[in-house]
């Protein structure tokens, strides 16, 4: 089953995303992270992706596209993955259809995680992730004082450069532009789970975990 984890930024979609890989055997393909990686590479086309980045815009759908299409190449994902932060657009959408349909898959579901907006500042501008599990926490809500997952050994916990408060309502005014519309073509397939996402993280998986088994059942 592959499923969409869909809402705006800050919502939970990378925290439900781990919760999913660690109690369901799914796989993250998380477009922001790759992009992220991406930056590290020091190119010219990094410079341009974290300019766009940090105004809070879309990066190109060929340089989106491209980055998926690469990973659905990777058998031991099939059917397994956890699309987060992708699709983003109605193009994004039609052609992650098509990709996998040429790969003999499709979306099963699409998780709608609902909050109001009003608290997504106070939740990304308190984001802090470890730099070498991804792992995220919140100065706020989660507050940590080194990664604790007991797998991963890192002390550095960092801040992501678009999580400002300036950035943050940009990338709320794209995400209601652009993102969002995707829903009413999710909706016709009739794939779409609301989930209210406004309650602490563990209530937040509950329903997701339900939603879920009724669908595996
Ligand atoms: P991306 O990395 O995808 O960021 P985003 O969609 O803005 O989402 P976030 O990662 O900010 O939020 P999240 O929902 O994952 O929240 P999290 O679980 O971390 O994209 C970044 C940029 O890359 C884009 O702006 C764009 O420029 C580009 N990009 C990416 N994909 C693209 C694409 N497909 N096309 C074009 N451009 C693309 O939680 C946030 C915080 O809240 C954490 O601290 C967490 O601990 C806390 N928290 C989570 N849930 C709760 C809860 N229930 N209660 C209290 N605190 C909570």
């Amino acid at each position: 089953m592959n499923i969409i984890i869909f809402g705006p930024p800050g919502a939970g979609k990378g925290t439900q995303s781990s919760f999913l890989i660690n109690n369901f055997n799914f796989f993250q393909l998380s477009t922001g992270d790759l992009l992220r990686n991406e930056l590290k590479s020091g190119s010219k086309l990094a410079s341009e992706i974290e300019v766009l980045m940090n105004s809070g815009k879309l990066v190109s759908d060929d340089i989106i596209n491209n980055l998926i299409e690469k990973k659905l190449e990777d058998k031991s994902i099939e059917n397994r993955i956890i699309f987060d932060g992708f699709p983003r657009n109605i193009d994004q959408a039609k052609t992650l259809d098509n990709l996998l349909e040429k790969h003999s898959q499709s979306i099963s579901l699409v998780l709608n995680l609902k909050v109001d907006y009003s608290i997504l500042t106070k939740r990304i501008s308190g984001r802090l992730s470890c730099s070498v599990c991804k792992k995220t926490f919140n100065e706020f809500f989660d507050p940590p004082t080194t990664c604790e997952d007991p797998n991963c050994k890192s002390r550095t916990l960092v801040k992501r450069s678009d999580d400002n408060e300036d950035t943050v309502s940009k990338r709320l005014k794209t995400y209601d532009e652009s993102t969002l519309p995707i829903l009413d073509y999710y909706s016709a397939k009739n794939i779409v789970s609301d989930v209210d996402a406004m309650g602490q993280i563990a209530m937040v998986s509950d329903q997701i975990s339900n939603i879920i088994k009724d669908l595996k059942s």
